[in-house]
């Protein structure tokens, strides 16, 4: 891989660093002001700058083996070019003069996995810009601006977990978010596991027609039961006068929340498993984000010694599984489930924890 002195022929001065993430419990909660409880992955992705005195900003994508270069009037075609525009633009937005950088950016989040690639990249790109140019940016702020990067200029119309996750979640403690209020708490993991994550092969294509119809479903609920948003239903039953699918979408987010709501300091792995589970029945039976790959990777990696619980991640319709593990056994059940689900035509792969060669 070229580093920025191969590309530039100079030294970066600032650089930062954001991992990828994987959500544990509150799927489809966070755009209902609901609860979300995810933990950062080891995966990150870097960036390094240096102003270069030209009146261009020049971007090298390693990964990709991608140069590209724009200015501020238009938004550069290629994919990972909307993120970089979209936070210079946030900070631009904030009355900040951005200096005409030199970008280079390496990454081994995998993307399009449902691991946050998308985040780590804005939350290390406004990291760097806050080293940079000294920016009084907490990193609540950094995953705010991230988030709105994001919305405005990739085009996705996300809640805030990811951003979230990115900026203030460590691997080894799970980050408990209300994402009304934005206070949050790192609580451990359950005593004696370890977290296992397995990419389904299934890249989410259809997931943001889909995500975007699933919001604003969740808005015609709202507004039928007369609420801010539906984390203020806590009893499931009230979501029964609603017409079909507005009922069992709206029983998934009232019912996920209640379940991020049962996880606290001391919580055993038995009990936190079970609410995987049940997690994954609901987005399967009632939010309907779920595809046959992704129920058959959940239901093998159930059936594994050692595997307390088991759900998809993220958004839905493709990408990965999380399953909480007896510690050090994440590996071992990781390669036995890929075993099991890899028939021909699959490609399903170990993602967390990284794999030993
Ligand atoms: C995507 C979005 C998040 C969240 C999840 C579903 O990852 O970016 O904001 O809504 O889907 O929980």
């Amino acid at each position: 891989m070229k580093t920025f002195h191969a590309i530039f022929g100079i030294h970066p001065t600032a650089s930062a660093e954001a991992p990828g993430r994987v959500n544990l419990l509150g799927e489809h909660t966070d755009y209902n002001e609901g609860y979300v409880l995810p933990v950062a992955v080891p995966q990150t992705t870097r960036v390094l700058l240096r102003p270069n005195e030209g009146n261009i900003f020049r971007v090298y994508a390693a990964n990709l083996s991608q140069f590209i270069e724009f200015n501020m009037f238009a938004m550069p075609e290629e994919h990972f070019g909307h993120y970089i525009y979209g936070c210079l633009r946030q900070v631009e937005e904030l009355g900040i003069d951005v200096p005409k950088l030199d970008i280079y950016i390496s990454s081994n989040v995998p993307i399009g996995l449902g691991l946050s690639s998308s985040s780590a990249l804005e939350v290390a790109m406004l990291r760097a810009l806050r080293e940079l140019l000294s920016l009084s940016l907490d990193d609540v702020r950094i995953a705010r601006l991230a988030q709105r990067a994001e919305i405005d200029y990739a085009g996705v119309y996300c809640g805030l977990m990811d951003q979230m996750a990115s900026s203030l979640a460590d691997v080894d403690q799970m980050l408990f978010l209300d994402t009304r209020t934005l206070e949050y708490r790192k609580l451990p993991l359950p005593a004696g596991t370890e977290i296992l994550v397995i990419d389904s092969g299934v890249m989410h294509t259809s997931a943001s027609s889909k995500y975007n119809e699933r919001r604003a479903e969740c808005e015609a609920a709202t507004k039928l039961l007369d609420v801010t948003a539906l984390r203020d239903i806590t009893d499931p039953s009230r979501t029964e006068s609603l017409p079909e699918p507005l009922y069992r979408r709206a029983r998934h987010v009232v019912s996920e929340n209640n379940r991020v709501l049962c996880v606290h300091d001391n919580i055993s792995a038995e009990k936190f498993g079970q609410l995987m589970n049940a997690s994954h029945e609901s987005l399967r039976d009632d939010y309907e984000v779920s595809i046959p790959e992704l129920d058959e990777l959940v239901s093998i990696l159930q059936r594994q010694d050692g595997v307390y619980g088991a759900r998809l991640t993220g958004s839905g319709f493709g990408g990965a599984c999380a399953a909480l593990c007896e510690q050090g056994a994440a590996q071992h059940i990781g390669r036995e489930t890929v075993k099991l689900y890899n028939h021909p035509g699959r490609s399903g792969r170990l993602l967390v924890p990284r794999p030993t060669e």
